[in-house]
């Protein structure tokens, strides 16, 4: 596995690859890789002849009392699991040499970017179209992996590339799940025994709404509030941020099922946020 840490250098990998007619896979992470990751790199590799990964904890996606500083870090254990993948590139940039001290242009992605977790997270996702734009700058992917988890982000990562014309594939891959349901996250780190016990309600109240939903006689307010009667009963949760059904397109609230809805939640465990989706057809 190539280790590359600077931009240029990158790129010139990049150009080379593609000149020889290669095509290129990027899974963009932020390191503390997990179950979840390694099945964006293994679809990766199934679909690419080069497979990159890139490892950047982008601290303009955190806002001020987030965890940036406490964000996991594993940078040995996450080598040896990539290698062992048989990952071609590991792009792991510094900070400076991603937002030099006179970096000043940010993507802003209206409306999307507002609702679900922008509502609680303001600059979170003009942080994330910002990066991601700057790697494929930087890794010219042909395709790039994003886990359905960040729903959200999928969405203003695909509106991003096509309003700004990029020449990338944006694939979208099912969240993987431990044994109890709850979706890995390198989040799940900061949970207690207690904490991840109680936290495989969301899942709970995900999988038990969509049934309640493809079993027919229900509406969104019903589903609404059989989703936050669940969370309420579980005393370690300590704020639900949202919980509802949602336009899968245009994110916002709906009153009436369509063909495919996005059920979706987002709670505080302690001071640990977690969100987790599903879509449901109808
Ligand atoms: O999902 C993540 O890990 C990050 O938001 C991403 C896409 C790598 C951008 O920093």
């Amino acid at each position: 596995m190539e280790l590359i840490r600077i931009p240029r250098i990158m790129l010139e990998t990049s150009k080379q690859h593609l000149s020889k007619g290669k095509t290129i896979g990027l899974v963009p992470t932020m390191g503390a890789l997990h179950e979840g990751h390694l099945s964006l790199i293994k679809r990766a590799k199934s679909e690419n002849d080069i497979v990159a990964v890139s490892i950047f904890v982008n601290p303009i996606q955190f806002g001020q009392n987030e965890d940036l500083d406490k964000y996991p870090r594993d940078t040995e254990g996450d080598m040896e699991k990539l290698k062992s993948e048989g990952v071609d590139i590991l792009f792991m940039p510094e900070v400076k040499t991603i937002y030099p001290a006179r970096f000043s242009t940010y993507i802003t992605v209206k409306d999307l970017s507002d609702r679900l977790c922008g509502a609680f997270r303001p600059g979170h996702f003009s942080g994330v179209a910002t990066v991601v734009c700057k790697l494929f700058n930087i890794v010219m992917p042909t395709r790039a992996y994003f886990g359905q988890k960040d729903f959200q982000q999928t969405a203003v990562i695909k509106r991003t590339a096509e309003d700004l014309n990029m020449n990338v594939e944006i694939v979208v891959c099912p969240t993987m799940r431990e044994s109890d349901g709850l979706a890995m996250s390198s989040r799940n780190a900061y949970l207690s025994h207690g904490e991840r016990k109680a936290a495989s309600v969301i899942y709970k109240a995900l999988k038990t709404s969509s049934e309640l939903i493809k079993a027919g006689n229900v509406n969104t307010a019903d589903i609404q509030k059989h989703m936050h009667d669940m969370l309420k009963a579980e005393p370690l949760i300590s704020e639900t941020q949202y919980a509802g059904v949602y336009d899968a397109d245009a994110l916002d609230e709906i009153n009436e099922f369509k063909k495919q809805n996005l059920i979706a939640i987002a709670v505080k465990i302690g001071s640990t946020r977690l969100i987790d989706n599903m879509l449901v057809e109808f």
